[in-house]
């Protein structure tokens, strides 16, 4: 959308709120990253809750498609931006999810990727203080690196690379946490920081190199299943409704609740039983190859829930079996062309 197109589209929200400002008071939320496989189901639970939503992007990973089907909606609109750059939004949510969340391309230009974890928290976040808005951010459980402490706990501090490949992504969502903290601490930010296990689902890139996504494009066009190291590391795997309930409760838990809070499902499988899963719910006979394990892969991953379910009364309901066969049909539906 042209930027005269969005501001016009803005005017128009804003008219429409004062009208209906009798009613009902329309929280007017920011989705950075709003337009990738997470923000973008974040867009869909914020309409359905009744806020005016914008979805902000510079659609390096993500794409109009994933919000497409919200684009005529009368409280969203799309905005094509990149968090690097400072922004002047009065809003009274922020959600920030920009950033390239798989390896392949968050290692394609890692000093883009430190950019938009810092800058882009640090954009974010003095737009929260201006305007006094709550501000989620999507930290990871790669912050905790290749853990020594199994399974972890939000307490844990984490056993990171800081010079590794892996590094501008670890070590910028390090960094981002550290700025929401000390935001809230010198300015009182009313701050709610999730730590998200590996997630799965419909509107994952089909091309951005994560397990989940790559084993199940490869067992649906024929070809061998690429499985690196021996297999045997381990990974816990959250199905993506499950993980936006935990995220939105996160948001609407009492202010004293800033996080880091752990989000995932604790359920956890070696590599291979993920493929075994795959190939059988496909029907494919495709082989196994095996290849190098990538540097500073972590070994073994898996989320201790106990704040999440004390605090927030969550846990993931979908298990790893139902969240495969959804994310299949989505694959075979609406992705023929990455097949
Ligand atoms: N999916 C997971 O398993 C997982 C796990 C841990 C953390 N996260 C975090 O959640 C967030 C979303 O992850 P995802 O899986 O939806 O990945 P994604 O790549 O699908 O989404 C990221 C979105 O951010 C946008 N983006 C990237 N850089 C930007 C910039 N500079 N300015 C504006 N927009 C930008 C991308 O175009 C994309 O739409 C990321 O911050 C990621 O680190 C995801």
């Amino acid at each position: 959308m042209k930027k005269r197109t969005w501001i016009l589209a803005l005017l128009l929200m804003n008219i429409c709120s004062i009208a209906f400002a009798e009613e009902i008071k329309t929280l007017r939320v920011l989705v950075a990253g709003g337009a990738g496989f997470l923000g973008s189901h974040m867009c869909d639970r914020l309409i359905q809750e009744g806020y005016e939503v914008i979805c902000l992007d510079n659609l390096q990973t993500g794409s109009r498609a994933n919000v497409e089907h919200l684009m005529h909606h009368p409280r969203f609109v799309f905005m094509e931006h990149d968090v690097v750059n400072p922004l002047d939004l009065e809003v009274e949510e922020i959600y920030n999810f920009a950033c390239p969340a798989s390896p392949p391309h968050y290692q394609a230009d890692p000093i883009k990727t430190l950019k938009t974890s810092v800058l882009g928290a640090l954009n974010l976040l003095e737009l929260a203080k201006k305007y006094q808005a709550k501000i989620f951010q999507a930290s990871t459980s790669e912050v905790y690196g290749d853990p020594l402490e199994h399974p972890q706990t939000e307490s844990y501090w984490g056993h990171v690379n800081p010079t590794g490949i892996r590094a501008c992504y670890d070590e910028g969502k390090r960094a981002a946490e550290t700025l929401f903290f000390d935001y809230h601490r010198m300015h009182g930010v009313n701050i709610k920081v999730a730590r998200i296990f590996n997630t799965y689902g419909p509107r994952m890139n089909p091309n951005d190199g994560r397990v989940v996504s790559n084993f199940i494009v490869q067992a649906l066009s024929g070809r061998s299943i690429t499985v690196y190291g021996t297999g045997e590391q381990t990974r816990s795997f959250c199905y993506v409704s499950d993980l936006i309930e935990g995220i939105y409760r996160l948001m609407h838990s009492p202010d004293t609740l800033t996080g880091p809070v752990n989000l995932g499902n604790s359920s956890e499988f070696t590599l291979l039983q993920l493929a075994e899963r795959v190939l059988d719910l496909t029907n494919a006979t495709s082989s196994l190859v095996f290849e190098p394990l990538p540097q500073d892969d972590p070994k073994q991953r898996r989320p201790n829930l106990d704040l999440a379910k004390r605090a927030l009364d969550w846990t993931p309901k979908v298990n790893l079996e139902e969240g495969l066969k959804m994310t299949i049909i989505y694959f075979k539906e609406h992705k023929k062309t990455a097949l």
